[in-house]
């Protein structure tokens, strides 16, 4: 190991290095993170959450204080389309991704809003995706990639593909519990041993030889070649890496580049999400209200994902996670909500994408 990388194919598509940016919402990977990740070899993945912030709400409806009105401007199509038009003015034809989470309402019309707009590949989290290729069966071209916490789940997904829609994945990440954002476990699972990324990863490796082979890709908290090297070893073709690239001046959401170098490891913590799952997230704006009990007041506008029924689980947690990642993106940060994994506090400097992908793949 350590020597050069090999490329990696997923379904038609072919990636110089073995990385995945992973998808950031709301508005972290958008056309300037994803766009030149893939320039510079790499598989850059656009967010397709909460597109209605694009470019200052430009592109949607609001009503409101100013929020994008209901799912269909919350996953703007328009603004969807603009992100792809200026990611491909950076990266031609280069391969490029959608992130779409299950979760999401309008799920279906997001994934064929995306594969009209030009993703190469679609990669979804948050939810089992057993009724993806329902949604490209027009885009045969485009690569289909679930992301998955444990073999089970691998197994229930190629199970309903290949009876429903005689396929498989193009590729699967599989994501262990250091990861920024929603995680794919319980809170207490998150901490133990056996949910960790080096013991599911050759589980879910182990599964999918079973479905004939598919590249396994692995997420949450990997830092450096060493961390990369050490999951090709456990039989990975790639890794997805979230947080070193919120550290980059090319970052969608700027307010990182202030914050991440300031932050310690006691300032990351699991907290409660209106998705029903624990997520990762900084002790700052919104978070930092709610443990003064002064977090702004939960009111649903954009109608974001389906378990959060109408902002009943937002109340509930205190928070409405479309609004607060919304002022996120907006570099708000008395209100927005910061995700980070759980190595958010070991970026000191802001790199250029170019300059972290020749750290992570030179040697
Ligand atoms: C700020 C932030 C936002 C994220 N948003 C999403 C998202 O919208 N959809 C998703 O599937 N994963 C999301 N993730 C997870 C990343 O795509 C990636 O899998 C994960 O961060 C990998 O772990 P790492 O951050 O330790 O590298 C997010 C992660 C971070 C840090």
């Amino acid at each position: 190991m350590g020597g050069l990388f090999k490329s990696l194919t997923i379904g038609k598509h072919t990636i110089k290095y073995p990385i995945f940016q992973g998808g950031m919402g709301v508005g972290i990977s958008w056309d300037e993170l994803a766009g030149n990740v893939s320039k510079e070899g790499c598989l850059g993945i656009i967010s397709a959450v909460g597109t209605g912030y694009y470019k200052n709400m430009s592109f949607v409806d609001k009503i409101l204080s100013s929020k994008p009105f209901e799912a269909i401007n919350f996953y703007s199509k328009i603004a969807l389309n603009e992100i792809f038009k200026n990611a491909r003015k950076i990266c031609g034809d280069n391969p490029l991704g959608a992130n779409i989470l299950h979760a999401i309402n309008d799920y279906g019309r997001v994934v064929r809003d995306a594969c009209e707009a030009g993703a190469n590949v679609i990669v979804t989290g948050a939810g089992l995706p057993t009724n993806m290729p329902e949604f490209t069966k027009n885009f045969p071209e485009v690569a289909l990639v679930p992301i998955v916490s444990s073999a089970k789940a691998l197994r229930v997904i190629c199970k309903r593909w290949s009876e429903r829609y005689k396929r498989v994945p193009d590729a699967v990440v599989v994501e262990g519990p250091l990861s920024g954002g929603h995680q794919g476990f319980k809170y207490e699972d998150c901490f133990k041993p056996e949910y960790q990324l080096e013991s599911i990863l050759p589980q879910v490796v182990a599964e999918s030889t079973q479905w004939g082979s598919m590249p396994i890709i692995a997420a949450g908290g990997i830092w450096d070649r060493n961390d990369i090297d050490t999951m090709l070893t456990l039989g990975a073709s790639g890794v997805q890496m979230g947080t070193r690239f919120l550290g980059t001046k090319e970052c969608d959401a700027k307010a990182y580049q202030q914050i991440l170098p300031h932050i310690t490891k006691d300032d990351i913590e699991l907290v409660k999400s209106p998705v029903g799952y624990p997520a990762r997230a900084l002790k700052i704006g919104v978070m930092q209200r709610l443990k003064e009990g002064n977090a702004p007041k939960v009111q649903c506008i954009s109608n974001c994902v389906s378990p959060c029924q109408r902002g009943k689980e937002a109340k509930k947690v205190g928070y409405c996670i479309a609004d607060s990642l919304g002022k996120g993106h907006l570099g708000n940060l008395e209100e927005g909500l910061y995700f980070s994994g759980a190595n958010g506090y070991r970026v000191n400097e802001i790199l250029s994408v170019k300059a972290l992908v020749d750290e992570l793949t030179k040697r």
